[in-house]
């Protein structure tokens, strides 16, 4: 069976910055301890009318011409997202619209902060069948739309942006394996609340900011860790990889502490764990993506990578591959 290799990545992230310092004149907290409780120091904010839309535009058009491929090479695009455009419909076919990719069906994955991983699995079996031969695998977010700015809990940790890989078929490298997992028990503990189904949003809902993003983070927290590091472990025994054989381990950006703690479980050195929490917070389905295409240049061909996420659901699990250039 192929395997699915990633052949390039892209990147964006919108121009405006908010920093702690911004944060300080807005609500009762302040730069040291964002820092230290999170590693972060600044997020980035897309424009009123720009969405994860836009985003996905940006880094199509980027995965087009770093791989000299033509739109409507591509067969398929999944975008994972929490926040797409719409509740109907989906962003993907948005994106493959705005791009040209006519030949190309789409399709989101909400799988929170998890998203990447989960959409490139999905993605990498469509090319082991053999039947798919091009696919773009997005994840991206504005979270900045589902931030309650008088909540610093929460609203310090997000902001916007994300990235996205092409995916071709290769007999040696790409992607090897992965475990998956979910737990419908975070349902409660991560969640926007109102404006799906369950809870259409109304005045009341509005007035009670039940639109936001709220979380128990220090639930959140435990469980993350926790199942970054299990899985990374599982996925590393199930291959037989030492430690010293991975050559990155991609994780999920939510806060520095816990990216540490799991580089603690695992003993991994922290030069081998990619890292750029500081600069863009928490984009969700966003951060691996954007991890990949700021180290794109250090990743060399053979490398063993392991990504890993956590996210709302919950869901999370790592996958395995082999970098193909
Ligand atoms: O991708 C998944 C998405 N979510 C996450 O990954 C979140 C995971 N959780 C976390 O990252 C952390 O739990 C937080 C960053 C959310 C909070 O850090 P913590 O070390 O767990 O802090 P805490 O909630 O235990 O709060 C400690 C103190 C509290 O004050 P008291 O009760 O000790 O007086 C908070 O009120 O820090 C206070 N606090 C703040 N102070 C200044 C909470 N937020 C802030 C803030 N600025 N922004």
């Amino acid at each position: 069976m192929p395997k699915a290799k990633i052949t390039a990545v892209a990147g964006y992230v919108p121009e405006k910055i908010l920093s702690n310092s911004d944060l300080e004149k807005i609500m009762d907290t302040n730069d040291e301890w964002i820092r230290t409780r999170t590693g972060i120091v600044e997020r980035r904010v897309m424009a009123e009318d720009e969405a994860v839309s836009h985003m996905g535009e940006k880094v199509v058009a980027q995965i087009l011409e770093k791989s000299g491929t033509a739109p409507e090479e591509i067969e398929l695009l999944i975008c994972a997202t929490c926040t797409g455009d719409y509740i109907l419909p989906d962003t993907a076919n948005n994106i493959c619209y705005k791009s040209g990719l006519t030949k190309a069906f789409g399709f989101d994955i909400n799988a929170a902060c998890s998203g990447f991983v989960f959409a490139l699995y999905t993605a990498s079996q469509f090319i082991q069948t053999g039947r798919y031969k091009k696919i773009i695998v997005i994840g991206g977010e504005k979270m900045t739309s589902y931030m309650n700015y008088e909540d610093r809990t929460t609203s310090i940790l997000f902001g916007d942006g994300g990235g996205g890989v092409l995916l071709e078929p290769d007999e040696e490298y790409g992607v090897i394996d992965a475990i998956l997992k979910g737990d419908g028990y975070g349902c409660q503990l991560l969640k926007v609340e109102a404006g799906g189904s369950l809870y259409p949003m109304n005045q009341e809902r509005l007035d009670a900011k039940k639109n936001f993003v709220t979380q128990d983070g220090r639930q959140v927290f435990r469980r993350a860790v926790n199942g970054m590091s299990s899985t990374i472990k599982e996925v590393m025994e199930r291959n037989n990889l030492t430690a010293d054989e991975i050559s990155w381990v991609v994780p999920h950006q939510a806060n520095e502490r816990i990216i540490n703690a799991v580089g603690d479980a695992l003993d991994f050195p922290k030069e081998r764990i990619m890292l750029n929490i500081a600069k863009y917070g928490n984009t969700s389905a966003g951060t691996i993506p954007l991890c990949l295409w700021e180290y794109e240049d250090q990743l060399k061909k053979g490398d063993n990578v392991i990504l890993t996420a956590f996210g709302g659901g919950f869901t999370w699990g790592s996958l395995y591959l082999k970098w193909a250039y």
